[in-house]
């Protein structure tokens, strides 16, 4: 799965032929325009401005994974524009592991005002930062490991290729570790109800990106939006064979062989193996809650509402903005991801979370 993203001449990412978008092979929330952007802004003035009113050091934006480049840009035009006063004090910051992405993501961070730079992770871990870290489908683009449940026990699932096919090929018994790392999060792997055959995945990318960006945080939040399930649903004896997808032209491909490298390959993301990997981490979990949910809270329904003022925008224009507001909360599309919060070396608000919670705004640390 890395190869086939990463690889700077063949991969889909790392080669740049990654196309997001309605035009593209697949839409993601930031794809569709100004709209998520402005409502995601209200969570980061929050917690910003915690930030710059319990530190004097200079506050960041991180984004993990940025695609195109479009919602830093968007946001760092917004937040310039209701916080003018932290001009020489807010950064911001992008981390991606494709060049020619880079390219593009540069192109479009000319178009706004704040200061900007791509950086490493290690950049980020000897400077860690005081600030926002957001990475919107990031986690489901990173390799997962498959495993399958032979007829002597789990095995590792791997790849083989003979005369140019790709196919699974059963690999080495699974070590006890990773059973252990399930069972931390409720799944019993020895039960008798997974019949033989069945498959899933497991990221362990995962926990090193957690790693990465509890290391990248002095003080401040991490904001994770991804396809995901809980434990339970995701290692379900139901769910046969896991979640891993292939995606091109707006449609899913069934079988992530077809096409290695000019295509997308994603996995949905359990949301305990995160939790669990970022606590080890050092991150402390604040909450999770639906895209839409979160959205809601953040004030779309309000937006709606101001779509049908009569003096508003020409309606051709009101109704492309409805349309976007209501796919990025379609519970069967983009309102299904979950968002998940942590937070470091900041105190617990308490009865005063994040807004995107749905609990009261606070302005205290
Ligand atoms: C599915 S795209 C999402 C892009 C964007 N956030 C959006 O929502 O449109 C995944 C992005 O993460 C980048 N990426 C993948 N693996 C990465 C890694 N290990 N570190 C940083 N960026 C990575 C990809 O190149 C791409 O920009």
């Amino acid at each position: 799965m890395d190869w086939v993203l990463q690889d700077p001449i063949h991969g889909y990412y790392g080669s740049g032929q990654v196309v997001f978008g309605v035009r593209g092979d697949f839409v993601t929330a930031s794809s569709l325009g100004p709209t998520l952007p402005r409502l995601l802004l209200p969570q980061l003035l929050q917690c910003l401005d915690v930030l710059a009113t319990t530190t004097s050091e200079d506050l960041a934006l991180v984004e993990w994974g940025p695609g195109d480049g479009e919602l830093s840009r968007e946001l760092g035009v917004l937040l310039a524009q209701e916080r003018p006063q932290w001009q020489q004090r807010l950064q911001l910051l992008l981390v991606e592991t494709s060049p020619l992405l880079q390219k593009r993501q540069a192109h479009h961070l000319q178009q706004q005002p704040l200061p900007w730079r791509h950086c490493s992770p290690a950049t980020l871990a000897s400077a860690p930062v005081h600030g926002v870290l957001m990475a919107n489908e990031l986690l489901d683009a990173l390799p997962v490991e498959r495993f399958t449940r032979g007829d002597d026990g789990w095995h590792w699932q791997w790849v083989s290729c003979s005369s140019g096919h790709l196919a699974w090929q059963l690999g080495p018994l699974l070590p006890p570790e990773v059973l252990h790392l399930l069972e931390a999060v409720g799944v019993q792997l020895a039960q008798d109800a997974f019949a033989q055959g069945w498959s899933s995945e497991i990221a362990l990318s995962h926990g090193q990106w957690c790693k990465a960006a509890a290391a990248a945080l002095q003080r401040g939040w991490v904001w994770c939006m991804d396809y995901g399930h809980s434990a339970q649903r995701y290692y379900s004896p139901q769910r046969g064979d896991g979640t891993l997808m292939a995606y091109g032209g707006q449609q899913a491909m069934g079988s992530p062989f077809c096409r290695p490298g000019q295509m997308d390959i994603t996995a949905h993301i359990c949301t305990d193996l995160v939790r669990h990997w970022a606590e080890a981490a050092g991150l402390h979990t604040c909450g999770e809650v639906s895209q839409g949910q979160g959205l809601l809270a953040l004030g779309l329904a309000k937006q709606l509402g101001q779509l049908s003022q009569r003096d508003g925008p020409p309606l051709a224009q009101r109704l492309a903005r409805r349309e976007a507001l209501l796919r990025l909360v379609d519970p069967a599309g983009l309102g299904g991801f979950r968002w998940l919060f942590f937070r470091r070396g900041i105190h617990d608000p308490g009865p005063g979370g994040l807004v995107a919670l749905g609990e009261p705004a606070t302005a205290e640390g």
